[in-house]
């Protein structure tokens, strides 16, 4: 059987990236938790890529290393506890694309949340480092303290973009009663 056309927050960040991510290119996920988002990254970058991975909290970044040497995957990635707000301080080379998962570690202490005045710093600095024809995707979550706030914030302020740069998206199943992710996506023009 086909798969369904409209899709989950998650599966279309996927998709979306698949489609522009090449083998050898620089990614970043902004947002580390159990590794998943790195894992994906890794496999899209191939032998001759890299992503840098972002978390505050040491236990993330421990289940994400377990998470890549089981895959054979370490050596492609560079693993960083610090906040994604800080980004250029680590990172200085062009990137492909970046990825934010927000919210709280799944498994680990749901009152360490993302923060909306981090992940607009992040973006700022993911914005700068962004090839043209890059992309950024970041998943939102409403049903915690504090999502509704941030993917607000969120919107609002890409909202502003410059259009003449940048595409935003936000796509949300609507009508699904129990407060669906929803996706957030930035694409920066070939020619701007
Ligand atoms: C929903 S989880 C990410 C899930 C992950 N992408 C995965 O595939 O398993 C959100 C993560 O963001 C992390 N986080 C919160 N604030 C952060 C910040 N300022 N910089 C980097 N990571 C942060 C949390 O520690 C948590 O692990």
């Amino acid at each position: 059987m086909e798969a369904d056309i409209l899709k989950k927050a998650i599966k279309l960040s996927k998709d979306i990236l698949k489609m522009v991510v090449e083998n050898g290119d620089i990614a970043v996920d902004c947002t580390a938790g159990n590794g998943k988002d790195t894992i994906y990254l890794s496999e899209l970058i191939g032998k001759n890529g890299k992503v840098y991975s972002f978390d505050i909290q040491e236990k993330a970044i421990d289940n994400t290393k377990k998470a890549l040497m089981e895959k054979e995957l370490l050596n492609r990635t560079v693993l960083i506890c610090d906040g994604h707000e800080n980004i250029l301080q680590y990172v200085k080379e062009d990137i492909k694309c970046a990825v934010f998962n927000l919210g709280y570690l799944p498994g680990g202490d749901h009152s360490i949340t993302t923060l909306p005045q981090n992940v607009i710093k992040a973006i700022e600095g993911c914005l700068e480092l962004l090839q043209p024809g890059g992309i950024i995707t970041i998943v939102c979550y409403t049903g915690y303290d504090g999502g509704k706030i941030e993917l607000n914030t969120l919107i609002n302020y890409l909202s502003n973009l410059d259009q003449k740069k940048y595409s935003v998206a936000n796509y949300k199943i609507t009508n699904q009663i129990n407060e669906p992710p929803q996706l957030l996506v930035i694409e920066k023009h070939k020619q701007g």
